[in-house]
């Protein structure tokens, strides 16, 4: 076994070329499954709360909840990095919390990165964490927890004072010291801008194909909510459809007597 991939290894990939690949990942057997399949990073986003646990955003997840499930994810997975988010005000009040929080990510859950919200107004805190030895992921453009602010899930950068704040957002981020940067609902030309330009890897989500790598939330990925669908994101397969037509199956059989058989009886 080789280990699991580090900063040096996330810095090589856009060094040489190499798109970095990361999904979100929530439990224990999904991250044995997104292990397998050579997903380089797994984020343990604050997704969860729509993917996982019926929220309408991001905003009610807690610490509690991020160290719960990033514990699973870090414990599924060998090869991964596991990048865990900072749930919202976990990190905003203060540089002291963002510290506190972020040691609790990594010594209760044992991740290797946290993620943050915000660009120039966040590279402070950005420095100290990465100063107190914790790797950073930044995120800049459509951040979910300011969806309240933001009026809403739109795409960001297509005015031009908007698209030249994104490049210096990214730009403070990475002189703070984060080693990546996820990239939200960017237009794709101020994306390619941002990326080109960038000493550290850009990660999108609906920002084009020239990022260095993308991130996908997994549900989506997989079809596993069938009514949800979102343009900047493909369904490799219908595991919703898959799951419901299994257990309709398998009520049936009950009901009938069907199950179990002989072979499951001892
Ligand atoms: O929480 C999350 O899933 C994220 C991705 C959308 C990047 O932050």
């Amino acid at each position: 076994m080789a280990g699991r991939l580090t900063v040096t290894s996330i810095a090589r990939m856009k060094a040489e070329g190499r798109k970095v690949v990361m999904a979100t990942c929530y439990d224990y057997p999904s991250a044995l499954l997104l292990d397998a399949a050579g997903i380089d990073m797994l984020l343990v986003g604050d997704s969860l709360g729509q993917a996982v646990l019926g929220f309408e955003t991001t905003v009610p997840v807690t610490m509690d909840m991020m160290v719960h499930h990033a514990r699973a994810v870090r414990k599924g997975s060998e090869r991964a990095m596991v990048v865990a988010d900072m749930p919202f005000m976990s990190y905003q009040a203060s540089a002291e919390d963002a510290l506190r929080n972020a040691g609790r990510l990594m010594q209760e859950a044992e991740v290797e990165a946290v993620k943050v919200e915000g660009g120039l107004q966040m590279a402070p805190t950005v420095a100290r964490l990465v100063t107190a030895g914790v790797p950073v992921v930044g995120h800049i453009g459509l951040t979910p927890q300011s969806v309240h602010s933001l009026g809403g899930y739109r795409t960001q950068g297509k005015e031009g004072s908007q698209a030249a704040r994104l490049v210096e957002d990214a730009r403070a981020l990475a002189d703070a010291g984060a080693f990546a940067i996820v990239l939200e609902l960017i237009s794709r030309p101020v994306a390619a801008q941002i990326t080109s330009e960038s000493s550290i890897p850009t990660i999108g989500i609906g920002s084009g194909p020239e990022c260095d790598g993308q991130v996908q939330v997994l549900h989506d990925l997989l079809g596993l909510y069938p009514d949800r669908r979102y343009r900047h994101a493909k369904r490799y397969c219908e595991v919703g459809q898959a799951i419901t037509d299994a257990m309709k199956r398998y009520a049936d059989e009950v009901r009938s007597g069907e199950f179990p058989g002989p072979d499951h009886s001892s």
